[in-house]
C-alpha cells in the first residue's frame, strides 16, 4: 500500500503530454484500446491459457481469477495519474468478422517510475504468429517514447521464449542480462533475459 501511494506520488511530478484520457492508438495490422469489462472473454482466452502463460509471470488463471484480473485492470486505468496502461490488442482486419474489436493480446507498459516502463506482451494462441504483437510492441513505444516522453522501456523475457526474444531482438532492444531466479510460473523459478530499449536509439513507426 505504501509502495503505491510513494509511486502514485513520485508519478504526480511527472509532466506528461498524454491528457490523459483513454488510450487507443492505431498500428499497422492492430489497434490498442482500453479493456472493458465486456472483454472477459478475450481475457480468459489469453490468460488462461497454459500455452501463453508459460512465458508470463503467473500462471494460467481460472475464469474467476480472470474476471478478477480484468476489474483489476479497468479500475487502474482510470487512476490518475496513471501508472499502468494495460491495452487490448484487436486486429484491425481480422480474418473471421466475429473478430471484429476482440481483445486477442494485451500490452502491459507499467511506469516503474518518472522516467520508465516496464513491458510485457500476449497474444492468444489461436492469433499468434500473425504479426500482431510486434505491431502493438512498436506502437506502445512509439506511444511511450513520444506522448508519454519515457526514456527507457524494459522487456524481461525467458531465455527459452523464441518467440518472445525474436520480437525484442527485430524491434531493436538491447540485451542487458540475465534476471536470475526472476520469476516464479508454473510450480518453478525461471530465469528472464532483460532487454532494454533507449528513447535515443527508437525510430518511430512513421520513420520507419
Ligand atoms: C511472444 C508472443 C507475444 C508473440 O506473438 P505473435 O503475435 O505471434 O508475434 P509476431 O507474429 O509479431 O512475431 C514476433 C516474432 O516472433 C517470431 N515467432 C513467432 N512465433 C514463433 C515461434 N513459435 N518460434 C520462434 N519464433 C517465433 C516471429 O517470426 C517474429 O519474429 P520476426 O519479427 O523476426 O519475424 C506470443 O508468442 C505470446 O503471447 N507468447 C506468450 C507470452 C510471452 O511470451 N510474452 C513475451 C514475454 S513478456
Amino acid at each position: 500500500m505504501f509502495r503505491d501511494h510513494a509511486r502514485q506520488a513520485s508519478l504526480k511530478k511527472v509532466t506528461t503530454r498524454h491528457d490523459e484520457g483513454p488510450v487507443a492508438l492505431s498500428g499497422r495490422t492492430v489497434r490498442l484500446r482500453e479493456f472493458t469489462l465486456a472483454d472477459l472473454d478475450g481475457v480468459r482466452r489469453i490468460v488462461g491459457d497454459d500455452r501463453v502463460t508459460h512465458f508470463l509471470s503467473f500462471t494460467t488463471r481460472n475464469d474467476e481469477q480472470a474476471r478478477e484480473l480484468l476489474h483489476t485492470i479497468v479500475e487502474r486505468s482510470r487512476e490518475r495519474p496513471r501508472s499502468e496502461y494495460y491495452l487490448a490488442i484487436t486486429p484491425r482486419e481480422p480474418a473471421d468478422p466475429a473478430d471484429h474489436d476482440r481483445a486477442v493480446g494485451f500490452t502491459r507498459l507499467r511506469r516503474t517510475n518518472e522516467h520508465s516502463g516496464r513491458l510485457v506482451y500476449a497474444v492468444a494462441y489461436a492469433h499468434q504468429g500473425r504479426g500482431y504483437a510486434g505491431d502493438a510492441v512498436r506502437t506502445v513505444l512509439d506511444f511511450a517514447f513520444g506522448t508519454l516522453g519515457l526514456h527507457r522501456v524494459t522487456a524481461a523475457v525467458g531465455p527459452d521464449n523464441r518467440a518472445g526474444l525474436a520480437l525484442v531482438k527485430r524491434l531493436g532492444f538491447t540485451r542487458e542480462g540475465v534476471l536470475r531466479d526472476h520469476v516464479h510460473t508454473n510450480g518453478a523459478w525461471r530465469d528472464s533475459v532483460l532487454f532494454s530499449m533507449l528513447a535515443p536509439e527508437w525510430r518511430p513507426t512513421q520513420e520507419a
